[in-house]
């Protein structure tokens, strides 16, 4: 049976390649897309993630609309200079047949979870809002998801959205603090790895020669995205960032782990800083938090010829 996964995310470039990866992996059953700010604008994020089930000829998946500012702030703006204007590299594309649900991302999330006990996988690849929301609104999802493998922080390097935070986290500190502290399993594939998971330019000139839709319009899209790490990192090709939380639901063996209790930093320019809590001595602000079990090593090369193999099948 495949595992069924809720991709909760703001498309973006690489949401959109980890969305595809995704749904052309015969073990995995994307039941539903729930939006988020952070590339772009939650309204967009929506219009983005319809956009895209129509592109892979699956409209049928449902996309439910999340929550439009982090839980304490305002949202503070997308990033078009790393994922384009209309978060698709900027290819501005005509507006979707479809549109997204009436439930709200939240809602869709908790019914998901509550009617399939055990069995959904979450798998957030943006800020934590909607999750958090979640927790907030039926707490009992801890007891009824499968696990929740999160796409954000930086436990022992340097941030990306600042020198101290990586920008999912960043964007919603307050929700990352309590999705890390609440009793689920949750593994974090941060910085740590998806800074040595490298798609090289050959790696993505390749996807113009896989000839299916989805492979296509990464194609087109991911030209502006690599421009922004070429021009910022000194860096030819890109790190890659969501598709490899969809690589460890796959395959966890991808990955060496570490289980440290986290808090994460709301205050000051370290705001959105994953801390861990390393060793056996006790520190009152990590005292009766849950393990998260932290991403801390990856096999590049294997993923990569994963998600490669998964794109061509
Ligand atoms: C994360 O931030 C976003 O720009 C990407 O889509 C990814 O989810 C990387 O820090
Ligand atoms: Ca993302």
């Amino acid at each position: 049976m495949p595992r069924k996964i809720i991709i909760d995310t703001d498309p973006g470039v690489d949401d959109t390649m980890a969305i595809f990866f995704a749904l052309k992996s015969t073990a995995l059953d994307v039941i539903g897309l729930t939006t988020i700010f952070g590339n772009v604008h939650t309204n967009l994020a929506s219009t983005n993630a319809v956009r895209l089930m129509e592109i892979a000829g699956t409209p049928q998946i449902p996309v439910a609309t999340g929550v439009a500012n982090p839980l304490t702030r305002a949202f503070g703006g997308p990033v078009p200079f790393v994922h384009g204007d209309d978060g698709q590299g900027n290819i501005h594309l005509p507006p979707p047949q479809g549109k997204p649900i009436e439930q709200s991302a939240p809602e869709f999330i908790i019914e998901q979870i509550m009617s399939h006990p055990g069995e959904i996988t979450l798998v957030p690849v943006g800020p934590l809002t909607n999750i958090a929301m979640a927790l907030r609104l039926e707490p009992r999802i801890t007891e009824n998801v499968h696990e929740v493998v999160i796409m954000g922080g930086n436990a022992l390097v340097p941030g990306n959205a600042s020198p101290a935070a990586e920008a999912n986290i960043r964007n919603d500190p307050e929700a990352a603090d309590l999705v890390f502290g609440a009793p689920w399993p949750v593994t974090m594939v941060g910085l740590d790895v998806t800074h040595k998971v490298h798609m090289a330019p050959q790696h993505l000139d390749h996807y113009k020669t896989i000839n299916n839709a989805l492979a296509q319009h990464v194609a087109r899209i991911v030209p502006h995205y690599r421009n922004y790490f070429e021009s910022s990192f000194d860096m030819e090709g890109i790190y890659v960032h969501d598709s490899s939380a969809i690589a460890y639901v796959l395959d966890p063996t991808l990955f060496k782990t570490e289980q440290w209790p986290l808090r994460v930093e709301t205050e000051g320019f370290s705001r959105g800083k994953t801390w861990p809590s390393i060793g056996k001595r006790t520190r009152p602000d990590w005292e009766n938090r849950p393990l998260v079990n932290v991403c801390v090593e990856v096999d590049s090369p294997r993923l990569i010829d994963m998600e490669i193999a998964a794109m061509e099948a």
